[in-house]
């Protein structure tokens, strides 16, 4: 077997075939899509939204489908918008379609299709669109896959990715998103994702707003540790590395959750690939086992830690001292916590619950009587450094 480049891809979104498990979630997409039921699919930072849906849209475009994929992160204003629904279509390989955006575009006066890098958005030189055109350019665009399905009857799949930041550039855009998505009834499916659990939940089951039960729940959980395990022995056997006993206790650390468990695997591979070819001392040469597990969640903590420090920055103190307790196993609300962090107990129980609802950093499992779980941390490195705070996470090593 040829080895890949990265065997362990840790940075972006992945391809279908470096997916771990997620076929419960696939098969439950791909049944949606079938019987044309819109879902929502919610979960933390990381865990795989976007590779679950890219393996979606292959599976699907293999069985005839189009399928366009809508990022919407940080978007701010509805030509903005346009702008990433009209370039997901560009992408296709379709050139009525793409003179179609572009006569579209130049009839409102809006460059809509990204020409290479530094693409940029608004009026075309010398032409002024008019008020209305950001809003008359949605409206086309939102019904494409009714334009194209009436020309050549094949259904389209919409995912909407960072769904929530829709209303960032507009209050009132899922409005006008259901007012075009409803009646496309045959011919399209609409797949939401987003990774804020709570703004997710309040888009599609607050009754005040228009996509109020308009799409199915489909929340991505961390990975199983059986597959895990399996998965990545298989991937170290074939690159001819030996784990020496730190796979156990690293997938234990990183307990499922899907990048922290792909960002540790590669640490371990690249100490034991430096053993292998260079044959010469590495830092961590001579450990084995939970040390080396150890040293190798040490480097990623060191990776990471700037962006805990962004996280720990941004917290309230409240949220910090309920944080602090759960990192260190002690009751998040009791009084032996509110005394030693000194807040009330009214300010760290306000500071739990605004923490769940947000579903960022914590969240809670139900157990199997059905009873709310213990408190855990989303990002187990998180957990760590917040556990560590004040001790150097010394230099990254790359
Ligand atoms: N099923 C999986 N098997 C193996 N690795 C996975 C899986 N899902 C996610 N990952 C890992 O997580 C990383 C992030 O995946 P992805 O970008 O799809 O997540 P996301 O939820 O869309 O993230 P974001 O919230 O940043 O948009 C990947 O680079 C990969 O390392
Ligand atoms: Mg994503």
């Amino acid at each position: 077997m040829a080895t890949p480049v990265r065997p362990f891809p840790f940075e972006t979104p992945i391809a279908p075939e470096s997916l771990i498990d997620r076929r419960t979630e696939l098969a439950r997409l791909s049944e949606a899509a079938a019987e044309r039921v819109h879902l929502r699919l919610a979960g933390p930072r990381r865990f795989g939204k976007t590779s679950v849906l890219l393996a979606h849209a292959a599976a699907l475009r293999e069985t005839g489908w189009r399928t366009v994929h809508v990022d919407l992160y940080g978007v701010t204003s509805l030509s903005e918008v346009c702008l990433r629904i009209a370039s997901s279509y560009a992408r296709l390989d379709d050139g009525r379609l793409k003179a179609y955006l572009d006569a579209l575009g130049a009839r409102l006066g809006l460059s809509l299709t990204a020409a290479g890098p530094g693409l940029t958005l608004g009026p075309r030189q010398q032409e002024v669109p008019t008020p209305e055109a950001p809003q008359t350019a949605a409206a086309e665009l939102l019904d494409l896959p009714l334009s194209l399905f009436q020309r050549d009857g094949i259904p389209t799949l919409v995912v909407f990715d960072e769904f929530q930041d829709l209303l960032s550039a507009g209050g009132s855009l899922d409005g006008l998103l259901r007012s075009h998505v409803q009646y496309h009834a045959e011919a399209a499916v609409y797949v939401y994702a987003g990774s804020q659990p709570s703004l997710m939940r309040r888009l599609f089951s607050d009754r005040e707003r228009p996509l109020y039960a308009q799409a199915e729940p489909l929340d991505l959980g961390p990975l199983p540790f059986v597959e895990v395990l399996s998965e990545l022995s298989d991937r170290f056997a074939a690159l001819e590395e030996d784990p020496v006993g730190a796979l156990v206790p690293l997938l234990t650390t990183a307990a499922g959750h899907p990048q922290r468990t792909m960002l540790l695997a590669h640490l371990l591979h690249r100490e034991l690939s430096a053993r292998k070819h260079r044959q010469m001392a590495t830092d961590l040469s001579g450990l084995e086992g939970i040390a080396l597990a150890d040293a190798v969640v040490g480097r990623a903590l060191a990776m990471t830690n700037e962006a805990h420090q962004a996280v720990w920055d941004g917290l309230s103190a409240g949220k910090k001292a309920v944080l602090s307790a759960i990192a260190d196993g002690d009751s998040p609300t009791g009084t032996t916590t509110a005394r030693r962090l000194g807040s009330s107990r009214a300010t760290l129980q306000s500071a739990l619950r605004e923490l769940g609802k947000e579903g960022q950093h914590v969240t809670r499992d139900r157990t199997s009587s059905g009873d709310q779980g213990q408190w855990r941390y989303v990002d187990p490195l998180l957990a760590l450094w917040v556990r560590g705070r004040g001790r150097a996470f010394g230099p990254a090593g790359g």
